[in-house]
């Protein structure tokens, strides 16, 4: 079994997104090679056509450049990713989404993928305290947070 192939066993029927690309951060990198129905949704466009585009497909207007520069940084320095950004499903409405980004690495220790679990999210109302990760709840899936997902990963990772 390949790595892709376990992968879309475990998150076919995931309700949270899950997303795998390629480990190529230079445009048109990093391209979609995997994603899941619950993806499709968020994404509001069906899988087939988002598979072998970049993920940047969801940005627009209100996309933060120095969130997407810190993720950019992130991906480059072959390290882990957590956070939100505004995005825009196929019609153009827009949605908060947390995504949880990490990259994959063979047994040589090399990146091959980059991997992310991510959920719609809505601000919380009021004045919460415990920073960034408190702004935020998850809008359908579940309040878990998204990274005991990614542990099962630690399964396949060296
Ligand atoms: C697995 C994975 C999932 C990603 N998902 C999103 C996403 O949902 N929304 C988004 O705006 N960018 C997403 N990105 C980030 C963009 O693909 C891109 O890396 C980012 O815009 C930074 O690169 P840039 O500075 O060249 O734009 C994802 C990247 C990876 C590797």
């Amino acid at each position: 079994m390949t790595f892709l192939e376990a992968i879309r066993a475990f998150a076919h029927d995931s309700a949270v997104a899950i997303v795998v690309t390629d480990a190529k951060n230079e445009k048109p990198g990093p391209i979609i090679l995997y994603a899941n129905e619950a993806f499709g949704r968020l994404a509001g466009r069906p899988v087939a056509e988002v598979i072998g585009i970049s993920p940047r497909f969801m940005q627009g207007r209100e996309t933060r450049r120095p969130v997407l520069d810190t993720f950019a940084q992130a991906l480059a320095a072959g390290e882990r990713f957590h956070g939100y950004l505004t995005n825009y499903r196929g019609d153009r409405t827009k949605y908060v989404v947390e995504i949880d980004c990490r990259p994959l690495r063979n047994a040589a220790g090399n990146i091959e993928y980059f991997l992310a679990f991510e959920r719609e999210v809505a601000r919380r109302r009021g004045r919460p305290w415990g920073g960034v990760l408190s702004r935020f709840e998850a809008v359908d899936v579940s309040d878990a947070s998204l990274t005991s997902g990614i542990r099962m990963l630690d399964a396949f990772t060296p």
